[in-house]
């Protein structure tokens, strides 16, 4: 049941510490600061290409894991949900490897893009939560979120230890193709260690999105801002926002809003804008100063150092704590769901049964 949570969804996303500390239990060994991964079939060390698959939130999964794949393990990765790679009919390299993510792992585009893939040679990982799931028996190799039950249709735990998951695989493959040497794996190990404590951190913050959700369930749309592996948790945000409150968001890389969407920009727009410190802060710094420069409002998620460079400039701003970029995408998801949560209660929409959406998409 849902305990003393109003919603399953909220209850989901609460259980997230302990969600992520379990699935990390399970791929990495605390003490020896390694990742551990199942045995597979095949070598991880020598894919010519990784093709990750999925569709909705696990494809925002998959698409952190490719700046991941390609940051850490510098191993070239294809992207593309399900739908569309399975008709579209790419050339897949011969010895390359497919990961399907899945929470359900009954998809039905995802599952026809795993047969798609095996009809054309390739080695077939799956990242389900559900292990008796046909994308799970179909694979050559499984990696099972911990996730539990998720029965909140916006996807929230299952994200989140999706990219536990992969932020493992990633690490593995660099092992294994020889780009990451013990001391980068400790470190990132070490940081991913950390998360569920810092997830905790960051769910105090609670009370401060139901406050920023009252100005949210007021617009008509919302525009979300992210670069690098934040880029994916922009279009999750908007997604999740979208799915749950029926307000019109869209997801943007910060970098192409001088090529369009700027134009949208007025008082009446909040510009949610996922920002950590790191390599890529000065460049979204001047993004938001744009956004500002044109009247926009800003709701800025960042740490002690990004809310001391750019805090002035927001209308909102929410105190992450300062981990290493790299883990910097589990924790953001923490305030985009309790932001489109927050607001879709306010709006009064059914938020474990949003309309027109079913759980698991069985059917094309
Ligand atoms: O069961 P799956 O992970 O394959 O489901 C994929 C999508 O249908 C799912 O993530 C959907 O986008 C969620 N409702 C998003 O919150």
């Amino acid at each position: 049941g849902k305990g003393e949570y109003r919603h399953f969804m909220l209850k989901e996303i609460f259980e997230q510490p302990a969600v992520i500390g379990d699935t990390l239990h399970a791929f990495l060994n605390p003490l020896g600061r390694k990742v551990t991964l199942p045995e597979l079939s095949f070598d991880l060390g020598n894919l010519p290409r990784v093709t990750i698959t999925a569709c909705g939130t696990a494809f925002y999964a998959g698409m952190v894991a490719k700046y991941w794949l390609e940051q850490v393990a510098r191993q070239p990765v294809e992207l593309d949900i399900a739908s569309e790679l399975r008709y579209r009919e790419p050339p897949l390299p011969e010895g390359g490897l497919s990961l399907f993510i899945s929470q359900s792992g009954e998809t039905a585009d995802t599952l026809g893009a795993l047969q798609y893939a095996r009809d054309h040679g390739q080695r077939t990982l799956s990242v389900v939560n559900a292990a008796e799931s046909s994308i799970a028996r179909d694979s050559d190799g499984v990696l099972q979120t911990l996730a539990g039950p998720e029965i909140g249709v916006a996807s929230t735990k299952a994200f989140t230890t999706q990219l536990t998951v992969l932020a493992c695989l990633a690490i593995g493959i660099g092992r294994a193709r020889g780009t990451i040497d013990p001391a980068r794996e400790a470190a990132l190990t070490e940081a991913l260690i950390e998360v569920p404590s810092r997830a905790s951190e960051v769910l105090n913050h609670d009370g401060k999105m139901r406050e920023i959700a009252n100005w949210v369930a007021e617009a008509r749309d919302v525009l979300y801002l992210g670069r690098g592996n934040m880029y994916p948790l922009a279009l999750e945000g908007a997604l999740k926002l979208k799915e749950i409150s029926y307000i019109h968001a869209e997801g943007y890389a910060a970098g192409e809003m001088k090529h369009g969407p700027i134009a949208l920009i007025d008082e009446n727009v909040p510009v949610v804008v996922c920002a950590p410190s790191g390599p890529l802060f000065d460049k979204i710094a001047s993004n938001v100063q744009e956004t500002n420069a044109r009247g926009g409002r800003v709701i800025l998620f960042s740490d002690k150092a990004g809310l001391e460079r750019l805090g002035d400039e927001a209308a909102y701003t929410v105190e992450l704590p300062e981990v290493d970029p790299f883990v910097a995408p589990i924790l953001y998801a923490i305030p985009v769901q309790l932001l489109a949560y927050h607001t879709a209660v306010i709006k009064g929409t059914d938020v474990d049964q949003p309309r027109n959406l079913a759980k698991s998409v069985t059917v094309e």
